[in-house]
C-alpha cells in the first residue's frame, strides 16, 4: 500500500474510540521496529520524523525508506512531519512525499497560529496531505524544539473551538500537562480540560509527550477523546538500553549485532504501546 494521509487513519480512530501511535523514526532500525510491530499487531500506524531526524537521516533517504515500508506493509502507514517549525519546512516535506505534516505555530500569537496553519492547510489539502496543528504550548525538549516549564501553557477550550472554526485542520495537538523528553517529576494530566475540549470539538485530538505517562492515564486520555499519541523517548530508551547491554561484551564489533537486538527491543515497546492505545486489529 502507498503511504496514506493521516486523516484516513485518525477519522476511524475518532469513530472507534481508540488512539493510533505517532511513532518517531530516527533511523532505519526505528522504522523497521515500528512497521514490524504494526504488522504483527495488524495496526494502522503513523511514522513521524522531526526536522532533526530528517537532517540526520537525509530527506530523500527518509522518504524513500518510509515509502518502501508503506508499500511492503499490509497495514496503513502515514508519513508525518513532527513539529514543522514553519511554512517552508512543511512544504519541503509535502514536495518530497510526506502524506501528513504538523505545523507547530504554538509559539506564535493565536491569530498568527491560525494564519500559518491555514496557509499550510491550503497547500497540503490541495494535494491530499493532512495537517496537524498545536494550540497551547507543550513543555519539554525534542531535538531542537524546547519549551521551558514556565513557558508551557495549557490549551484554552474556547480557543480550541475558535481555532477549529477558523481552520480546516485535521487533528489538533493540545497541551494538558504532558511534556516531551524525560519527566522531571510525575506528569499531572488535566483530564477536566481534555474532557471540556473534547465535548466542544469533534476533530481528532493529539497527545504529545506520552513517554513516561502512566498506562492508566493514557487509557483515561483515550477514553476522554485522544486519538493520536506521540511516543519517541520511550523507544529511544529501549533501543539504547539494549545497545548498552550488548556492548558489555567487548568482542562485539559488528553494528548489526548491536543495532539488531536494539531494534527488537524497540519493537517490543512499540507492540506494548499499540496494545495500550487499542489500535491492534484496527488496520
Ligand atoms: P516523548 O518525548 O514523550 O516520547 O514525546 C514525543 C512527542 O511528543 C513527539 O512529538
Amino acid at each position: 500500500m502507498s503511504l496514506v494521509p493521516m486523516s484516513d487513519i485518525l477519522e476511524k480512530a475518532n469513530k472507534g474510540g481508540y488512539a493510533v501511535g505517532g511513532f518517531n523514526m530516527n533511523n532505519l532500525e526505528a522504522l523497521q521496529a515500528i512497521i514490524e510491530a504494526a504488522e504483527e499487531e495488524n495496526s494502522p500506524v503513523i511514522v513521524q520524523a522531526s526536522e532533526g531526524a530528517i537532517r540526520y537521516i537525509d530527506m530523500e533517504y527518509a522518504v524513500a525508506m518510509a515509502k518502501a515500508a508503506g508499500e511492503k506493509a499490509s497495514v496503513p502507514v502515514a508519513l508525518h512531519l513532527d513539529h514543522g517549525s514553519n511554512f517552508e519546512k512543511t512544504i519541503q516535506c509535502i514536495r518530497n512525499g510526506f502524506s501528513s505534516v504538523m505545523i507547530d505555530g504554538s509559539k506564535l500569537p493565536f491569530e498568527e497560529n491560525i494564519d500559518v496553519t491555514n496557509k499550510v492547510i491550503e497547500a497540503a489539502h490541495a494535494v491530499g496531505v493532512s495537517v496537524e496543528a498545536e494550540l497551547g504550548k507543550i513543555g519539554g525538549t525534542e531535538d531542537d524544539h524546547t519549551v521551558e516549564d514556565k513557558a508551557a501553557t495549557m490549551t484554552d477550550p474556547d480557543e480550541a473551538v475558535e481555532f477549529i472554526e477558523k481552520t480546516d485542520v485535521d487533528a489538533l495537538a493540545i497541551a494538558i500537562g504532558t511534556a516531551h523528553g524525560v519527566y522531571k517529576g510525575d506528569p499531572e494530566l488535566d483530564f477536566d480540560r481534555l474532557k471540556t475540549i473534547n465535548e466542544k470539538v469533534d476533530i481528532p485530538l493529539v497527545l504529545h509527550g506520552a513517554s513516561g505517562v502512566p498506562n492508566d492515564d493514557i487509557a483515561k486520555a483515550i477514553e476522554l477523546g485522544i486519538n493520536k499519541i506521540n511516543v519517541n523517548t520511550a523507544f529511544q530508551q529501549a533501543f539504547t538500553a539494549k545497545m548498552r547491554e550488548v556492548l558489555e561484551d567487548p568482542d562485539v564489533y559488528d553494528p548489526r549485532k548491536i543495532c539488531g537486538p536494539a531494534r527488537d527491543a524497540m519493537k517490543e515497546k512499540v507492540i506494548e504501546k499499540i496494545r495500550l492505545f487499542g489500535s491492534n486489529d484496527k488496520a
